[in-house]
Protein backbone atom coordinates (compact mmCIF):
# COMPACT_ATOMS: atom_id res chain seq x y z
CA UNK A 1 0.00 0.00 0.00
CA UNK A 2 2.49 2.65 1.27
CA UNK A 3 3.82 2.06 -2.69
CA UNK A 4 0.31 3.66 -4.13
CA UNK A 5 0.89 7.25 -3.62
CA UNK A 6 4.40 7.03 -5.03
CA UNK A 7 3.14 5.07 -8.29
CA UNK A 8 0.74 7.52 -9.11
CA UNK A 9 2.83 10.98 -8.55
CA UNK A 10 5.51 8.73 -10.62
CA UNK A 11 2.81 8.17 -13.40
CA UNK A 12 1.54 11.88 -13.32
CA UNK A 13 5.05 13.09 -14.24
CA UNK A 14 5.16 10.93 -16.39
CA UNK A 15 2.15 12.12 -17.84
CA UNK A 16 3.46 15.23 -18.16
CA UNK A 17 7.14 15.14 -19.66
CA UNK A 18 7.42 17.20 -22.30
CA UNK A 19 10.52 15.82 -24.43
CA UNK A 20 11.64 17.24 -27.49
CA UNK A 21 9.72 15.06 -30.04
CA UNK A 22 6.84 16.65 -28.93
CA UNK A 23 8.03 20.23 -30.04
CA UNK A 24 6.43 21.45 -33.35
CA UNK A 25 10.01 23.00 -35.73
CA UNK A 26 9.60 25.43 -37.87
CA UNK A 27 8.63 26.54 -41.62
CA UNK A 28 10.58 28.14 -43.44
CA UNK A 29 8.92 31.05 -46.17
CA UNK A 30 9.75 34.12 -47.87
CA UNK A 31 12.46 32.52 -49.19
CA UNK A 32 14.89 35.38 -50.90
CA UNK A 33 18.22 34.21 -52.87
CA UNK A 34 20.41 36.61 -54.63
CA UNK A 35 24.40 36.29 -55.37
CA UNK A 36 25.81 34.52 -52.86
CA UNK A 37 23.29 34.76 -50.04
CA UNK A 38 20.06 33.32 -48.83
CA UNK A 39 17.38 34.72 -46.64
CA UNK A 40 13.91 33.27 -45.18
CA UNK A 41 11.75 33.69 -42.27
CA UNK A 42 10.93 30.76 -39.70
CA UNK A 43 8.24 30.59 -37.96
CA UNK A 44 6.62 28.27 -34.96
CA UNK A 45 5.04 25.10 -36.62
CA UNK A 46 2.73 24.18 -34.11
CA UNK A 47 1.95 24.13 -30.59
CA UNK A 48 4.58 25.55 -28.84
CA UNK A 49 6.36 22.84 -26.44
CA UNK A 50 7.89 25.54 -23.34
CA UNK A 51 10.11 22.62 -22.72
CA UNK A 52 12.75 25.33 -20.87
CA UNK A 53 11.69 28.60 -21.36
CA UNK A 54 9.53 29.54 -24.42
CA UNK A 55 9.37 29.15 -27.84
CA UNK A 56 10.49 31.91 -29.67
CA UNK A 57 7.82 31.80 -32.80
CA UNK A 58 9.59 33.86 -35.51
CA UNK A 59 12.91 33.41 -36.73
CA UNK A 60 15.58 34.47 -39.08
CA UNK A 61 17.51 32.35 -41.08
CA UNK A 62 20.47 33.79 -43.15
CA UNK A 63 22.91 32.17 -45.57
CA UNK A 64 26.26 33.50 -46.78
CA UNK A 65 28.67 31.86 -49.54
CA UNK A 66 31.57 33.87 -47.96
CA UNK A 67 34.55 32.76 -49.90
CA UNK A 68 34.52 29.42 -51.95
CA UNK A 69 35.51 27.46 -49.13
CA UNK A 70 33.29 29.37 -45.83
CA UNK A 71 29.65 28.98 -45.99
CA UNK A 72 28.00 31.33 -43.07
CA UNK A 73 24.80 29.51 -41.95
CA UNK A 74 22.88 31.46 -39.13
CA UNK A 75 19.47 31.58 -37.29
CA UNK A 76 18.13 33.96 -35.07
CA UNK A 77 15.42 35.79 -33.45
CA UNK A 78 13.34 37.79 -35.68
CA UNK A 79 13.25 40.37 -32.48
CA UNK A 80 16.71 40.40 -31.96
CA UNK A 81 16.51 40.04 -28.24
CA UNK A 82 18.74 37.20 -27.98
CA UNK A 83 22.40 37.51 -27.30
CA UNK A 84 24.85 37.53 -29.97
CA UNK A 85 28.88 37.50 -29.60
CA UNK A 86 29.59 41.62 -30.50
CA UNK A 87 31.56 42.24 -33.19
CA UNK A 88 33.95 44.13 -30.71
CA UNK A 89 34.53 41.50 -28.85
CA UNK A 90 34.71 38.91 -31.45
CA UNK A 91 35.36 40.54 -35.12
CA UNK A 92 34.44 38.35 -37.78
CA UNK A 93 35.61 38.46 -41.61
CA UNK A 94 32.93 39.83 -43.84
CA UNK A 95 31.11 38.13 -46.88
CA UNK A 96 33.08 38.12 -50.37
CA UNK A 97 29.68 36.98 -51.40
CA UNK A 98 31.31 34.33 -53.82
CA UNK A 99 28.58 32.41 -56.05
CA UNK A 100 27.23 29.16 -54.64
CA UNK A 101 28.35 27.88 -58.20
CA UNK A 102 31.97 28.51 -57.52
CA UNK A 103 31.93 27.54 -53.70
CA UNK A 104 33.88 24.54 -52.67
CA UNK A 105 30.26 23.32 -50.41
CA UNK A 106 26.60 23.87 -50.49
CA UNK A 107 23.29 25.58 -48.50
CA UNK A 108 20.26 23.07 -49.22
CA UNK A 109 16.97 24.21 -47.46
CA UNK A 110 13.69 22.00 -47.02
CA UNK A 111 11.09 24.65 -45.75
CA UNK A 112 9.03 22.07 -44.39
CA UNK A 113 9.57 21.20 -41.57
CA UNK A 114 12.18 23.33 -41.99
CA UNK A 115 15.58 21.62 -42.14
CA UNK A 116 18.87 22.44 -44.25
CA UNK A 117 22.09 20.11 -45.29
CA UNK A 118 25.77 21.23 -46.31
CA UNK A 119 26.82 19.15 -48.82
CA UNK A 120 30.11 18.93 -50.97
CA UNK A 121 29.95 20.77 -54.49
CA UNK A 122 30.48 17.74 -57.43
CA UNK A 123 30.49 14.70 -55.11
CA UNK A 124 27.09 15.60 -53.27
CA UNK A 125 28.83 14.16 -50.37
CA UNK A 126 26.56 15.26 -47.38
CA UNK A 127 28.45 16.50 -44.42
CA UNK A 128 25.87 17.74 -42.43
CA UNK A 129 22.19 17.49 -42.31
CA UNK A 130 19.68 18.70 -39.90
CA UNK A 131 16.45 16.69 -41.34
CA UNK A 132 14.75 13.91 -39.10
CA UNK A 133 14.37 16.00 -36.20
CA UNK A 134 13.06 19.18 -35.33
CA UNK A 135 14.83 22.47 -34.66
CA UNK A 136 13.81 24.24 -30.72
CA UNK A 137 15.19 27.67 -30.12
CA UNK A 138 13.29 28.52 -26.81
CA UNK A 139 14.12 31.43 -24.23
CA UNK A 140 16.68 28.86 -22.38
CA UNK A 141 17.19 25.98 -25.11
CA UNK A 142 18.24 25.70 -28.23
CA UNK A 143 18.28 22.30 -29.75
CA UNK A 144 20.15 20.99 -33.13
CA UNK A 145 20.76 17.92 -34.68
CA UNK A 146 22.62 16.90 -37.69
CA UNK A 147 22.89 13.11 -39.13
CA UNK A 148 26.77 11.95 -39.32
CA UNK A 149 27.88 8.12 -41.28
CA UNK A 150 28.69 5.45 -38.36
CA UNK A 151 31.37 5.79 -36.44
CA UNK A 152 33.18 9.79 -37.92
CA UNK A 153 36.38 10.59 -37.15
CA UNK A 154 35.59 14.21 -35.00
CA UNK A 155 38.08 16.18 -33.42
CA UNK A 156 37.80 19.17 -31.37
CA UNK A 157 34.93 20.73 -28.96
CA UNK A 158 37.63 22.08 -26.73
CA UNK A 159 38.72 22.58 -23.58
CA UNK A 160 38.69 18.95 -22.70
CA UNK A 161 40.71 15.83 -20.99
CA UNK A 162 38.50 13.24 -22.94
CA UNK A 163 40.85 11.55 -25.91
CA UNK A 164 41.88 13.00 -28.91
CA UNK A 165 39.74 11.33 -31.51
CA UNK A 166 36.27 11.75 -29.82
CA UNK A 167 34.18 8.74 -29.29
CA UNK A 168 30.95 8.30 -31.44
CA UNK A 169 28.88 6.26 -28.70
CA UNK A 170 26.75 7.86 -25.51
CA UNK A 171 28.83 10.55 -26.12
CA UNK A 172 28.67 13.75 -23.76
CA UNK A 173 30.74 16.68 -24.22
CA UNK A 174 30.34 19.98 -22.02
CA UNK A 175 31.14 23.02 -22.64
CA UNK A 176 31.14 24.49 -19.33
CA UNK A 177 34.67 26.26 -18.40
CA UNK A 178 35.80 24.93 -15.26
CA UNK A 179 39.00 24.10 -13.83
CA UNK A 180 39.04 20.39 -13.00
CA UNK A 181 41.66 19.49 -10.18
CA UNK A 182 44.37 17.28 -11.06
CA UNK A 183 42.75 17.29 -14.89
CA UNK A 184 41.17 14.01 -14.61
CA UNK A 185 40.39 12.08 -17.90
CA UNK A 186 36.53 13.00 -18.90
CA UNK A 187 36.67 16.68 -17.87
CA UNK A 188 35.51 20.20 -19.41
CA UNK A 189 38.32 22.68 -18.74
CA UNK A 190 38.82 25.93 -19.19
CA UNK A 191 37.66 27.15 -22.20
CA UNK A 192 34.97 26.49 -24.80
CA UNK A 193 35.38 26.14 -28.25
CA UNK A 194 32.39 24.61 -29.95
CA UNK A 195 33.81 23.76 -33.13
CA UNK A 196 34.47 20.36 -34.61
CA UNK A 197 36.48 19.34 -37.66
CA UNK A 198 35.54 15.61 -39.31
CA UNK A 199 37.75 14.06 -41.26
CA UNK A 200 36.07 11.48 -44.01
CA UNK A 201 39.34 9.88 -45.25
CA UNK A 202 38.81 9.64 -49.49
CA UNK A 203 36.77 12.96 -49.36
CA UNK A 204 39.09 15.31 -46.68
CA UNK A 205 38.22 17.02 -43.77
CA UNK A 206 35.95 20.29 -42.68
CA UNK A 207 34.92 21.91 -39.76
CA UNK A 208 31.81 23.18 -38.29
CA UNK A 209 32.31 26.33 -36.26
CA UNK A 210 29.66 27.08 -34.04
CA UNK A 211 30.04 30.85 -32.84
CA UNK A 212 27.62 30.39 -29.26
CA UNK A 213 29.12 31.66 -25.72
CA UNK A 214 26.58 29.41 -23.82
CA UNK A 215 27.18 26.51 -21.94
CA UNK A 216 26.34 23.05 -23.72
CA UNK A 217 26.33 19.63 -23.97
CA UNK A 218 26.96 18.16 -27.53
CA UNK A 219 25.87 14.39 -27.89
CA UNK A 220 27.48 12.41 -30.11
CA UNK A 221 25.33 9.29 -29.96
CA UNK A 222 23.67 6.52 -31.85
CA UNK A 223 19.81 6.26 -32.21
CA UNK A 224 18.54 3.13 -30.73
CA UNK A 225 17.66 1.67 -34.48
CA UNK A 226 21.79 2.77 -34.60
CA UNK A 227 21.79 6.06 -36.93
CA UNK A 228 24.73 8.20 -35.90
CA UNK A 229 24.16 11.32 -34.89
CA UNK A 230 25.90 14.99 -33.21
CA UNK A 231 23.81 17.37 -31.52
CA UNK A 232 23.62 20.79 -29.89
CA UNK A 233 21.74 21.49 -26.62
CA UNK A 234 22.40 25.18 -25.75
CA UNK A 235 21.47 27.04 -22.94
CA UNK A 236 20.51 30.03 -25.01
CA UNK A 237 22.02 32.36 -27.79
CA UNK A 238 21.69 32.16 -31.48
CA UNK A 239 23.15 29.64 -34.11
CA UNK A 240 25.61 31.15 -35.71
CA UNK A 241 27.37 27.94 -38.28
CA UNK A 242 30.52 28.26 -39.89
CA UNK A 243 30.75 25.66 -42.39
CA UNK A 244 34.77 25.43 -43.49
CA UNK A 245 35.15 23.10 -46.19
CA UNK A 246 39.01 21.70 -45.85
CA UNK A 247 39.96 19.63 -47.46
CA UNK A 248 42.71 19.32 -45.82
CA UNK A 249 42.97 19.45 -41.83
CA UNK A 250 45.22 21.95 -42.38
CA UNK A 251 42.83 24.23 -45.00
CA UNK A 252 40.12 23.64 -41.98
CA UNK A 253 42.53 24.72 -39.17
CA UNK A 254 43.48 27.97 -41.49
CA UNK A 255 39.95 29.08 -42.74
CA UNK A 256 38.86 28.48 -38.79
CA UNK A 257 41.50 30.93 -37.99
CA UNK A 258 40.32 33.67 -40.85
CA UNK A 259 36.63 33.07 -39.00
CA UNK A 260 37.64 33.61 -35.19
CA UNK A 261 41.87 35.50 -35.84
CA UNK A 262 44.88 34.33 -35.68
CA UNK A 263 46.78 33.50 -32.31
CA UNK A 264 47.84 36.74 -30.19
CA UNK A 265 52.23 36.83 -31.42
CA UNK A 266 53.44 36.02 -27.24
CA UNK A 267 55.96 38.43 -26.08
CA UNK A 268 59.95 37.26 -26.32
CA UNK A 269 60.09 36.88 -22.71
CA UNK A 270 57.73 34.14 -22.07
CA UNK A 271 59.28 31.97 -23.86
CA UNK A 272 61.90 32.36 -20.85
CA UNK A 273 61.73 29.97 -17.35
CA UNK A 274 58.39 30.98 -15.54
CA UNK A 275 57.66 29.72 -12.13
CA UNK A 276 54.70 28.94 -10.45
CA UNK A 277 53.16 26.99 -7.48
CA UNK A 278 49.87 26.60 -5.90
CA UNK A 279 50.54 26.02 -2.50
CA UNK A 280 53.13 28.48 -1.07
CA UNK A 281 52.39 29.30 2.63
CA UNK A 282 53.53 33.19 2.21
CA UNK A 283 55.90 35.95 0.45
CA UNK A 284 58.77 35.32 2.86
CA UNK A 285 58.65 31.34 0.58
CA UNK A 286 58.07 33.22 -3.03
CA UNK A 287 60.88 35.80 -1.78
CA UNK A 288 63.18 32.31 -1.12
CA UNK A 289 62.31 30.34 -4.02
CA UNK A 290 63.40 33.53 -6.20
CA UNK A 291 66.97 34.05 -3.93
CA UNK A 292 67.10 29.83 -4.49
CA UNK A 293 66.91 30.34 -8.50
CA UNK A 294 70.16 32.87 -8.50
CA UNK A 295 72.03 31.02 -6.08
CA UNK A 296 71.53 28.04 -8.38
CA UNK A 297 72.40 30.54 -11.23
CA UNK A 298 69.11 29.15 -13.36
CA UNK A 299 67.52 32.43 -14.66
CA UNK A 300 64.35 32.91 -14.08
CA UNK A 301 62.27 34.87 -15.83
CA UNK A 302 58.56 35.01 -14.26
CA UNK A 303 57.36 34.20 -10.76
CA UNK A 304 53.67 33.40 -10.68
CA UNK A 305 51.91 33.93 -7.28
CA UNK A 306 48.89 31.30 -7.27
CA UNK A 307 45.64 32.51 -5.77
CA UNK A 308 47.49 31.82 -1.77
CA UNK A 309 48.36 35.33 -2.22
CA UNK A 310 44.45 36.07 -2.10
CA UNK A 311 42.95 37.43 0.85
CA UNK A 312 40.16 34.75 1.43
CA UNK A 313 40.50 33.76 -1.97
CA UNK A 314 38.63 36.63 -2.76
CA UNK A 315 40.32 38.78 -6.39
CA UNK A 316 42.24 41.79 -5.99
CA UNK A 317 43.12 41.29 -2.65
CA UNK A 318 46.18 40.36 -0.55
CA UNK A 319 46.42 38.10 2.80
CA UNK A 320 46.94 41.19 4.73
CA UNK A 321 49.21 38.63 7.28
CA UNK A 322 50.58 36.05 4.88
CA UNK A 323 51.24 38.11 1.56
CA UNK A 324 51.19 41.85 3.07
CA UNK A 325 51.02 44.59 0.64
CA UNK A 326 54.31 46.22 1.13
CA UNK A 327 56.27 42.86 1.53
CA UNK A 328 54.81 42.00 -2.36
CA UNK A 329 55.60 45.16 -3.97
CA UNK A 330 58.88 45.01 -2.68
CA UNK A 331 59.67 41.46 -3.91
CA UNK A 332 57.91 43.14 -7.35
CA UNK A 333 60.01 45.75 -7.13
CA UNK A 334 62.86 43.85 -7.10
CA UNK A 335 62.34 41.63 -9.92
CA UNK A 336 61.65 44.02 -12.05
CA UNK A 337 64.49 46.31 -11.40
CA UNK A 338 66.34 42.87 -12.36
CA UNK A 339 64.19 42.89 -15.39
CA UNK A 340 62.65 39.89 -14.22
CA UNK A 341 58.41 39.99 -14.22
CA UNK A 342 56.44 39.21 -11.91
CA UNK A 343 52.64 38.05 -12.25
CA UNK A 344 49.35 37.06 -9.76
CA UNK A 345 46.94 34.67 -11.34
CA UNK A 346 43.26 35.46 -10.82
C1 LIG B 1 22.65 7.88 -26.31
O1 LIG B 1 21.48 7.26 -26.79
C2 LIG B 1 20.88 6.36 -25.88
C3 LIG B 1 19.66 5.75 -26.54
O2 LIG B 1 19.88 5.42 -27.87
C4 LIG B 1 20.49 7.06 -24.61
O3 LIG B 1 20.03 6.12 -23.67
C5 LIG B 1 21.69 7.82 -24.05
O4 LIG B 1 21.28 8.60 -22.95
C6 LIG B 1 22.30 8.72 -25.10
N1 LIG B 1 23.50 9.36 -24.57
C7 LIG B 1 23.79 10.66 -24.79
C8 LIG B 1 25.07 11.17 -24.19
O5 LIG B 1 23.09 11.39 -25.44
C1 LIG C 1 65.95 27.85 -0.46
O1 LIG C 1 67.21 27.25 -0.23
C2 LIG C 1 67.49 26.99 1.13
C3 LIG C 1 68.93 26.51 1.23
O2 LIG C 1 69.11 25.39 0.41
C4 LIG C 1 66.50 25.96 1.66
O3 LIG C 1 66.72 25.73 3.04
C5 LIG C 1 65.09 26.51 1.48
O4 LIG C 1 64.13 25.51 1.83
C6 LIG C 1 64.86 26.90 0.03
N1 LIG C 1 63.58 27.55 -0.04
C7 LIG C 1 62.59 27.11 -0.83
C8 LIG C 1 61.27 27.85 -0.75
O5 LIG C 1 62.70 26.18 -1.57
Amino acid sequence: MKLLPYFIIASAIGALAVSIDDCPGYTASNVVESDGKLTADLTLAGTACDIYGTDLTELKLLVEYQTNARLHVKIYDAGLQVYQIQESVLPRPSSQGVLASDAAIQFKLTEKPFSFSISRTGSDEILFDTSGTKLVFESQYVYLRTQLPKDPNLYGLGEHSDSFRLATDNYKRTLWNAESPFIPRKSNLYGSHPNYLEHRGGSGSHGVALLNANGMDININKTSSGDQYLEYNILGGVLDFYFLAGPSPTDVSKQYAEVVGLPAMVAYWTFGFQQCKYGWPDIETEEQVVANYSAADIPLEVLWADIDYMDRRRIFTVDPQKYPLDKMRKLVGDMHQRGQKSRCIH
